[in-house]
């Protein structure tokens, strides 16, 4: 790979080329920049190369054949000076912690602060902690340049939709001052139509977090309502869909589970900005709590009827259906999954745990803890099902005939309640139905 650009060759860097690099790299080169995409990982690197990106996410592998010749990846930054900076590297919770873990972003800055020059916009995209950009990055930057021009731009789009989203959700521009913010806008102009300029670096931060929490918040409170109705002996859809219909309020969620990479950390980094400020988050950190506990009351559910029945767990075999943390848009992401809750709560409990999945590879169902399955073999196989996922896939209008004799099921999103609800012999549960 080239990296040996010409000092005009005037290119972006983007640093990190994962779930939110990568597509935001492929449309600054389909929007005529010239785009170095730069990650440590060798096997994504290769993948990128080879137009086959280590993740799933529609439309990007032909993107990136359309911008084979704009678009070059490498693990450094170029000899040349680059004309602007992006930065997406992850930001994962510290193991064993809900911080951040900051390394990569360090390792990042680190790598190109010295290459900087007065003109160059760096736009860090990766999710932090309210205060990152001033504190973290922006010191590193002022050792080698007086007046960076330093953003915070957040990423929101959704995985599945990412290269329709960026190009169309209006883009929160957070600048160090009125000129780095401009040049920030300047950057991602060709490629977002709306750009939204607000008056900090701390303002933009924030608002990433808030967007994240806000959907932990309303699809908890979903949650709260099905926890509620199944003590009750009532059943939540049916509370939920009366109580929207013709209704002029915001719409009660449809209970499910939550989470992904970003669900189960972004709340915590608000939590913990808010607690240095000397606020306590409590709405939302009991949202969190309570969509983290769903996994763990669809397995009890499972579990009880598992005993109910006077079966011995250890001779039972067990398929979780759906193993992304979502089924819609679909995505091979497992990061913050049900499946990884579930895979630690009956790990060494069952005699089999079967695990299925649309999208996600069996290496990686694998490499969860899961033995990989072909849905119909596993689903009559298996005594208990656990259907985490609403991906469309699952929608099966004959799923009784391909279950096993009187199986426990527990569905997340009711997609088999039509089906099996009333059919004799199975025993049907659904997060909500009292
Ligand atoms: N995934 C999403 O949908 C989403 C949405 C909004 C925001 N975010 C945020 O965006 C950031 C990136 O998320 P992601 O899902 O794309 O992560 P990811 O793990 O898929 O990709 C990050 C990439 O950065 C590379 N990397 C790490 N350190 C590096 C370094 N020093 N130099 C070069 N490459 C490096 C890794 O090898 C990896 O390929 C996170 O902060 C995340 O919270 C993610």
């Amino acid at each position: 790979m080239d990296t040996k650009l010409s000092p005009d060759d005037g290119y972006t860097a983007v640093i990190g080329l994962g779930y939110v690099g990568l597509p935001l790299a492929a449309a600054l080169a389909a929007a005529g920049s010239r785009v170095v995409g730069i990650d440590q990982d060798p096997a994504v690197r290769a993948a990128v190369e080879a137009g086959t990106p280590l993740f799933r996410e529609p439309g990007l592998p032909e993107l990136l054949a359309e911008v084979s010749d704009r678009f070059t990846v490498t693990d450094k930054l170029p000899d040349a000076r680059p004309g602007a900076v992006i930065v997406c590297v992850g930001t994962p919770p510290e193991p064993g912690t809900n911080q951040a873990d900051l390394t990569h972003l360090r390792s990042a800055v680190g790598m190109f602060a010295h290459a900087l020059d007065a003109h160059c916009p760096v736009v860090i995209r990766s999710t932090v902690p309210v205060g990152t950009c001033r504190e973290v990055v922006l010191p590193e930057l002022k050792a080698h340049q007086d007046a960076p021009l330093l953003a915070f731009c957040p990423e929101r789009t959704i995985q599945g939709r990412a290269l329709a989203e960026i190009r169309s959700l209006p883009q929160i521009i957070g600048g160090l001052d009125q000129r780095a913010a401009a040049a920030a806008s300047r950057l991602l102009a060709p490629v977002v139509p709306e750009r939204i300029t607000v008056s900090s670096l701390e303002t933009a931060e924030m608002i990433k977090l808030v967007c994240n929490s806000h959907t932990d918040l309303i699809y908890g409170f979903g949650n709260e309502v099905a926890l509620i109705a199944e003590a009750l002996g009532l059943d939540a859809s049916e509370v939920i869909a009366s109580a929207n219909l013709r209704y002029p309020r915001p719409d009660i969620a449809r209970p499910g589970f939550v989470g992904g990479s970003c669900l189960v950390k972004d709340p915590y980094m608000l939590l913990d900005a808010a607690r240095r400020a000397g606020h306590e988050a409590t709405l939302v950190a009991s949202a969190r709590a309570l969509n983290e506990r769903v996994p763990e009351h669809a397995v009890q559910q499972v579990l009880t009827a598992l005993a109910a029945r006077g079966a011995d767990l250890a001779d039972a075999t067990v398929i979780v259906c759906g193993i992304a943390y979502k089924g819609r848009p679909e995505t091979d992401d497992v990061r913050g999954s049900a499946a990884t809750s579930v895979q630690n709560l009956l790990a060494n409990r069952v005699a089999r745990l079967l695990g299925h999945d649309f999208v996600v590879a069996d290496t990686r169902v694998s490499a969860m803890g899961f033995e990989p399955s072909e849905l119909a073999d596993g689903l009559s196989k298996a005594d208990a099902v656990l259907l985490l996922s609403d991906h469309p896939g699952y929608a099966l209008p004959d799923v009784a005939g391909l279950l096993a004799s009187s199986p426990i099921v527990f569905d997340m999103w009711g997609m088999w309640e039509d089906a099996l609800a009333d059919t004799a012999g199975i025993e049907y549960m659904r997060l909500g139905r009292g």
